[in-house]
């Protein structure tokens, strides 16, 4: 498998973004989401990344046309302070995972930021409360990529009648950090 990586197409490529975040919404603490969206939100979303001259990109099969990742930068907060800041968010299928697209994809989504003049990257990394942090395979990868771990929340999320946390992690985008 050779992947590329491309722009979003976000009307095209709404079913697979939808099918890949999907099982991560209902089966895990990955994400704090409950209901998995739709395709048309996944597209909704997708624009408004876009509509802020921000990166999304995703990854395809260059043999099949299959989406198989996707990344992207999003506004860290609205106000308008924060607008050097982004906040990352990243997902490969498990098909995909473990043999470098999550880093090229992050390298691509990085590289765009930097040429943007944003400063900082945020990551927020809810975890499994029943797998220890340092198992997490999302704060390995996230250390491994040159994050620091900037906070901790305790009980901030709520789901499958868990209380889990959130880490928050930090990637200095610009020089002089
Ligand atoms: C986390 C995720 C994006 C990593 O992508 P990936 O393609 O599997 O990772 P890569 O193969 O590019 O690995 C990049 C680095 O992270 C490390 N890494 C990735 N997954 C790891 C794991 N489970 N355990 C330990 N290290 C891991 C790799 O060792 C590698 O280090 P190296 O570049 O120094 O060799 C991907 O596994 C994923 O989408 N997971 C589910 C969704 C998710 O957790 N998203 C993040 C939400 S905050």
């Amino acid at each position: 498998m050779t992947p590329i990586l491309r722009p979003v197409n976000p009307a095209p490529d709404a079913d697979a973004l939808a099918a890949i975040y999907a099982p991560f919404v209902l089966n895990t603490f990955i994400s704090f989401e409950e209901v998995p969206p739709t395709p048309t939100e996944m597209q909704a979303r997708a624009e408004a990344v876009l509509d802020k001259g921000l990166p999304y990109l995703v990854a395809e099969d260059a043999a099949t046309g299959r989406i198989i990742g996707y990344a992207y930068a999003s506004p860290y907060r609205p106000r308008t302070a924060y607008r050097f800041s982004v906040e990352s968010s990243i997902y490969v299928h498990p098909d995909a995972q473990g043999v470098g697209l999550g880093r090229r994809l992050m390298d691509a989504v990085t590289d765009r930021c930097r040429e943007l003049g944003m400063k900082t990257m945020l990551a927020v990394v809810s975890l499994d409360p029943d797998i220890a942090i340092e198992d997490n395979p999302s704060v390995r990868f996230h250390l491994g990529y040159g994050f620091k771990q900037v906070g901790f929340l305790t009980n901030i999320g709520r789901k499958f009648r868990k209380w889990a946390p959130t880490v928050l992690f930090k990637l200095a985008l610009a020089l002089g950090e």
